[in-house]
């Protein structure tokens, strides 16, 4: 190495060291469909959290985070809503796992929280009151298009408003309120092109629980990603989501039946015409090591009317169960777990000082057993001995209870297959961190 090149190399390096052990990597261009998925706290994140977290404070966040999202997810079952469009309330997420999307001429280069269960995409914008993190400037893009108010995507938005010929509206959320404009532009995913394709733009925020990062719905609905790109991808598309606690791993999205994997198990993806973005599946037992445990087949029993059944959700962090079946699961584990203490963190209700006795547990689905290793369910302290079964009961007391959530931490290092033309869920081990 030249005097140059070694120079050069140290400046890169203090450069990286100046910006948080950014590394280059993250940087790499992407090929065809397929995207680089990052955990929202790693250090390609520049939303990674400034200051370390204890173990015990970053769980407890996660889980209260998780809180807020099933509520939004259960608003969404509830059956009230008749709004076509999940846009209105998608702002509420968990926003855990980010890509890289390029949006407008020339292009801009935005990071987006990636949603299953939203069909909707959010930019900030700039000039956006209450906004944190880099914008999209729709005025430096030559392919930006407001929608009018008559455009079709209007009407289909709550509390639409005309400002200006333009469409907009106003979203609540919690405490805080969202305005925006709808908006069409051009968006480069790795070196797929989609023209025109509608998003929100975010001119306001009021309120601290906004996400920083633009969000990219991937549900099944008509305003989703996958239904605007049509033939491009075919409303297809895998991902492999990194351990949480891996630094610097990224999975991938890859969009489109091209290079998805041909051995996988599936099971039926299940429609409900009422909450059009989620990915319904049909489970129908849970095994914890080789006991099948004893839950009322209601707890898993698929209404449509109601939005009781079980989906797989990117948002969610830890599994939620409806309470007999997570029950039944606690109960076993901790009958594994013989006379060990048992302790609790936060919503956590089964932890120990001990390494876990149960190797494996086994979510049973129509057509397809997909079997958990510990790091798919135990969560444990790299501080101290202690680790927690990684899943929860769903809230109680109210419409809130009916939904089982497959959760980001139970899918890390598989390969999720989505294929809706052929009405199935794919599941494969993939070391992806
Ligand atoms: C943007 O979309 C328009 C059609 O709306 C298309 O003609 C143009 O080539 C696209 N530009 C880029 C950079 O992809
Ligand atoms: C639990 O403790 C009792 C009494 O101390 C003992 O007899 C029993 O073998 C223990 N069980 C396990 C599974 O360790
Ligand atoms: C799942 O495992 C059970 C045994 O616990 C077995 O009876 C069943 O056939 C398996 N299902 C599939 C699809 O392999």
């Amino acid at each position: 190495m030249t005097t140059t090149a070694l120079l050069f190399s140290l400046a890169i390096l203090s450069f990286s060291l100046a910006q948080g052990l950014h590394p280059r990597s993250c940087d790499a261009p992407e090929q065809g469909s397929t995207l680089k998925v990052f955990h929202v706290n790693s250090p390609c994140s520049p939303f990674r959290p400034r200051t370390q977290l204890s173990w015990q404070d970053t769980v407890l966040q996660m889980q209260s985070n998780d809180k807020a999202r099933l509520l939004y997810l259960s608003s969404l079952v509830a059956g009230r809503s008749i709004v076509p469009l999940a846009s209105a309330r998608a702002v509420v997420q968990n926003p855990t796992y980010i890509v890289k999307a390029k949006i407008g001429t020339p292009a801009q280069t935005l990071l987006m929280a990636v949603d299953t269960s939203n069909d909707a995409a959010w930019v900030p914008c700039t000039g956006c009151v209450g906004c944190s993190s880099t914008t999209y400037n729709s005025a430096k893009s030559t392919t930006f298009k407001p929608l009018k108010c008559g455009a079709a995507q209007c009407s289909q938005v709550p509390n639409p408003s005309c400002d200006g010929a333009t469409c907009g509206f106003n979203v609540p959320y919690g405490s805080s309120a969202v305005t925006a404009t709808l908006v069409q532009d051009n968006v480069t995913l790795a070196t797929d092109s989609i023209h025109g394709y509608t998003f929100g733009c975010v001119q306001k925020t009021t309120g601290s629980s906004f996400p920083a990062q633009g969000l990219l719905g991937l549900g099944r609905g008509p305003l989703s990603l996958l239904s605007q790109a049509g033939s491009l991808y075919r409303s297809t598309f895998s991902y492999c989501l990194p351990s949480y606690k891996s630094v610097g791993f990224t999975g991938s999205l890859r969009l489109g039946p091209n290079s998805q994997p041909l051995r996988i198990k599936t099971t039926q993806l299940l429609k409900n015409p009422r909450r059009s973005s989620f990915y319904y599946v049909n489970l129908m037992a849970i095994r914890v090591g080789r006991r099948v445990v004893n839950i009322p087949p209601s707890a898993f029993a698929f209404d449509p009317n109601t939005g009781a059944g079980t989906v797989f959700d990117s948002g969610t962090v830890f599994t939620s169960l409806v309470k007999p079946a997570y029950t039944a699961v606690r109960d076993e584990v901790r009958r594994r777990m013989g006379n060990a203490t048992v302790s609790s963190l936060g919503g956590f209700d089964t932890c120990y000082s001990v390494p876990f006795n149960v190797p494996t547990i086994t979510f049973m689905f129509s057509g397809m057993n997909v079997t958990l290793p510990q790091d798919n369910f135990v969560i444990r302290s790299s501080s101290s001995t202690i680790s927690c079964l990684a899943m929860a009961a769903a809230p109680e007391g109210n419409v809130n209870s009916v939904l089982n959530v497959i959760a980001s931490f139970q899918q890390q290092n598989h390969r999720i297959l989505i294929d809706v033309p052929n009405s199935r869920l794919g599941v494969a081990r993939e070391p992806c961190s």
